[in-house]
């Protein structure tokens, strides 16, 4: 998996030395809640250093499951690139769909930093020829929400497509994102 830079962050694999800021950041319900079908909070460090030990075996020159740094190397929270789960009874599709997500820890909040993460992994991830990226949020979930505005993703509402439930879709396309990008460089 590659190091992406922006601005102001690094995204790079998470690894075992992180497990503290992961358990801190997973602990608190306020972060996890709407991640995933059945979201808990970590109740022990182990827990999140099996975690860890997950989000690195993704192995694949385009997603990813990134930890976000700071450029100094404080730690900030997690993106995903990774394929999107289907709801039952839905046909698997080839290339699967991929969706972008985000948790970052509560003291980074309100910076603009999950917004900035996002959006370098799209720029690298339209450049290596990925054609569609997706995000879902819970219905309501306004920040949530608000980063896919930011991001310029389209809002084509609500599907039962992903995940068994009902959800908030947003998409965007390479060629939406490399317009965007010659509008305001
Ligand atoms: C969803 C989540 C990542 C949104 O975080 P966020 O900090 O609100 O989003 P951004 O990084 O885009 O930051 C935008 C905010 O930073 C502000 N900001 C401050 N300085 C900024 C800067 N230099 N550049 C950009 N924005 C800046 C913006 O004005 C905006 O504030 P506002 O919401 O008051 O208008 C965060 O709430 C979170 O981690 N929640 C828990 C996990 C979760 O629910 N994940 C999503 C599951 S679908």
């Amino acid at each position: 998996m590659r190091i992406i830079t922006s601005g102001r962050l690094l995204l790079r694999p998470w690894q075992a030395d992180d497990a503290d800021f992961l358990f801190d950041m997973e602990s608190r319900w306020e972060v996890v809640r709407f991640l995933g079908p059945n979201p808990r909070t970590l109740r022990m460090r182990e827990e999140a250093l099996a975690s860890i030990r997950h989000r690195r075996e993704v192995d694949h020159p385009i997603h990813g499951i990134w930890a976000i740094t700071t450029r100094d190397g404080s730690l900030v929270g997690n993106l995903a690139l990774v394929p999107i789960p289907l709801s039952a009874g839905q046909p698997a599709v080839t290339p699967p769909e991929v969706e972008i997500g985000w948790h970052l820890h509560p003291h980074a909040w309100g910076i603009g930093y999950a917004t900035e993460a996002a959006r370098a992994v799209m720029d690298d991830a339209f450049a290596q020829g990925l054609t569609r990226i997706i995000a879902v949020t819970n219905v309501g979930h306004e920040p949530s929400q608000a980063v896919c505005r930011r991001l310029g993703m389209a809002h084509l509402g609500q599907t039962t497509r992903y995940y068994d439930t009902t959800k908030e879709l947003f998409e965007k396309l390479p060629v939406d994102h490399l317009a965007a990008l010659a509008a305001h460089p």
